[in-house]
């Protein structure tokens, strides 16, 4: 009985010391990230994430997962835009995963961007393709996987607030292939750029 009572000890001695170690492995982590964040990341995505350019995309608010699944993603090299080569292939080399779910958190985390809001008829007509698709060309509506809200869900991204610019360059990217996102691709293989201007206006309209 004693030695039972002994091992149970040790064992929960032991779980306490992992999930401490794992605990202070997390900060440790967070830490990183916030450090990145302010001093790396800030020069091109903006103070919190809030970029002024569209060449660089809004991370305010993302969602977590999907940071961490696009840093996977350029560091295999499945988006071949120009653009993510040149600024983000050198940079996902700079952290391990832990601090990249760490900065996943940290953008995740940070207030979104107000909304800008554009041609009325161009956001009106984005609003229906978003909320409704269309079923002539077997579009379904953006909202089903962004949300109504289009503040995104786990892998889906939140699309609200970004750069209209950007928005419709990676409409581009993934529709030629250049960008591997075979979901999106079967989805959006059929979108016209203005129907794509459209939704970028209606889009960088919420935050
Ligand atoms: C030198 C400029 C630069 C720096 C510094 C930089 N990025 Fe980027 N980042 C970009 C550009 C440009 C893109 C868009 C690439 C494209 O058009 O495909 C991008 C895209 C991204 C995306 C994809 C966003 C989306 O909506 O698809 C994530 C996530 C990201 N960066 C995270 C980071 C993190 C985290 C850091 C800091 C560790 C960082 N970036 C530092 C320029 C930069
Ligand atoms: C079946 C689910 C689904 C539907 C429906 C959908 N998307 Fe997506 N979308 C995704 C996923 C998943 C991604 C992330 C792809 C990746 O990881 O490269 C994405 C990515 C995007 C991006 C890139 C965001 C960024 O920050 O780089 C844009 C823009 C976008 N979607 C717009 C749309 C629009 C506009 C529609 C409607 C015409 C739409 N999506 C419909 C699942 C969906």
């Amino acid at each position: 009985m004693k030695a039972i009572i002994c091992a149970i000890a040790i064992v929960l001695s032991l779980s306490a010391a992992v999930a401490a170690a794992e605990s202070a492995a997390t900060v440790q982590a967070d830490q990183n990230a916030e450090t990145l964040a302010t001093h790396v990341c800030s020069n091109c995505h903006g103070a919190g994430g809030d970029s002024r350019s569209p060449t660089f995309p809004r991370l305010a608010a993302q969602q977590a997962p999907y940071i961490v699944a696009q840093i996977k993603a350029f560091r295999a090299n499945t988006r071949g835009e120009q653009e993510a080569h040149d600024y983000m292939l050198g940079m996902v080399a700079l952290f391990d995963d832990a601090t990249a779910e760490a900065l996943g958190r940290y953008f995740a985390k940070q207030p979104a961007v107000a909304g800008t809001p554009g041609d009325p008829k161009l956001m009106a007509e984005g609003k229906r393709l978003f909320t409704q698709g269309e079923n002539g060309q077997g579009i379904p509506a953006c909202a089903t996987c962004h949300g109504a809200d289009a503040h995104g869900n786990g892998i889906f991204p939140r699309v609200a607030g970004q750069h209209a610019q950007y928005i419709v360059k990676q409409l581009h990217a993934i529709q030629a292939q250049i960008r591997k996102s075979p979901v999106m691709h079967g989805i959006i293989k059929n979108l016209t750029p203005e129907q794509m201007n459209a939704v970028a206006a209606y889009l960088r309209s919420l935050s």
